[in-house]
C-alpha cells in the first residue's frame, strides 16, 4: 500500500461559485503531493466539477447512485449516466444514506456491484451507532455490513475501497482514537482475506471528523490507507492539510 486517498465529502453542500474556488485552491495546493485526492460532490455539480478537475489530479465522485440500469426510478441517478461524465468513485451505504433513506445492507451492496459493472469504484461505508459500539456491537456490526458485499461481489470484493465510518463521529467533532479505528480496521482486513487474494491492496479510509490535526495520527495506522473527510473538506486549507499528512506518510 504506497499512496493515501484523501476523498472529500461534499454532502448537500456547495454552489458554482464556491466549488470553482475550492476545486481551484486544492489543485494548486496539491501539486507536488504524494497522495490521491478525490472530491465526492452533489450530482448536480458532476459535469461541473468535471470540467474543473480535468487538468488536475483531483479525481471525482459521485456520493449515491441507482443499483438499476435505467427505467422508473424518478430522481435516481444511474452508473452509466456518471460514467458518462468520467465518475471515478461513488459513495455507496454512507450512514445518512442508511438512516435517511433507509438503504439496507443489500441495497448497498447491489449498489456496489453495479458501480463495479460500470467501472466505477465504489467507497463502501460501515460503521456502528454509537448505542452498538456501547452494547460492545462494533464489530459484529460491521462485519455484518461487509459481509453482504461480499458475497454479492464474490471474487470481485477486492476492487472496492472500503471506509470505516463509525456513526457516532460523523459530523459531531468526536474522532475514534487511532487505536480504536485501527482495530476495526485490522479485523475489516482480516474479513476481507478471506475472500480476496490480495487484501493489502483494498483500501480501507477512515471517516468522521479527520481534520487536519489529528489527520497524521489516523493516517499513521497500519490499517488506515485514507480518509473520508466529510465537514474538512469543504475548506482548502483543512483539506490540504490533510492531504499533506497523508503525503508525508506516503511508502
Ligand atoms: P465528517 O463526515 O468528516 O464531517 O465527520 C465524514 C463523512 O460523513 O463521510
Amino acid at each position: 500500500m504506497s499512496k493515501k486517498l484523501i476523498a472529500g465529502n461534499w454532502k448537500m453542500n456547495g454552489d458554482l461559485a464556491s466549488n470553482q474556488a475550492l476545486l481551484e485552491q486544492i489543485a494548486k495546493g496539491l501539486v507536488g503531493l504524494n497522495a490521491h485526492a478525490a472530491v465526492c460532490v452533489p450530482a448536480i455539480y458532476l459535469a461541473q466539477v468535471q470540467a474543473l478537475c480535468a487538468n488536475t489530479e483531483i479525481a471525482v465522485g459521485a456520493q449515491d447512485m441507482s443499483q438499476h440500469n435505467s427505467g422508473a426510478y424518478t430522481g435516481e441517478i444511474s452508473a452509466n449516466m456518471l460514467k458518462e461524465l468520467n465518475v471515478r468513485y461513488a459513495i455507496v451505504g454512507h450512514s445518512e444514506r442508511r438512516q435517511y433513506h433507509f438503504e439496507s445492507d443489500q441495497t448497498v451492496a447491489a449498489k456496489a456491484k453495479q458501480a463495479l459493472a460500470n467501472g466505477i469504484t465504489p467507497i463502501v461505508c460501515v460503521g456502528e451507532t454509537l448505542a452498538e459500539r456501547q452494547a460492545g456491537q462494533t464489530q459484529e456490526v460491521v462485519k455484518r455490513q461487509l459481509s453482504v458485499v461480499i458475497h454479492e461481489l464474490a471474487h470481485c470484493a477486492g476492487e472496492i475501497v472500503l471506509a470505516y465510518e463509525p456513526v457516532w463521529a460523523i459530523g459531531t467533532g468526536l474522532t475514534a482514537t487511532p487505536e480504536q479505528a485501527q482495530e476495526v480496521h485490522a479485523s475489516l482486513r482480516a474479513q476481507l482475506a478471506l475472500a480476496v487474494k490480495h487484501p493489502e491492496r483494498v483500501k480501507i479510509l477512515y471517516g468522521g471528523s479527520m481534520n487536519a490535526s489529528n489527520a497524521a495520527q489516523l493516517l499513521a495506522q497500519t490499517d488506515i490507507d485514507g480518509g473520508l473527510i466529510g465537514g474538512a473538506s469543504l475548506k482548502a486549507p483543512d483539506f490540504l492539510a490533510i492531504l499533506g499528512a497523508a503525503s508525508a506518510l506516503a511508502k
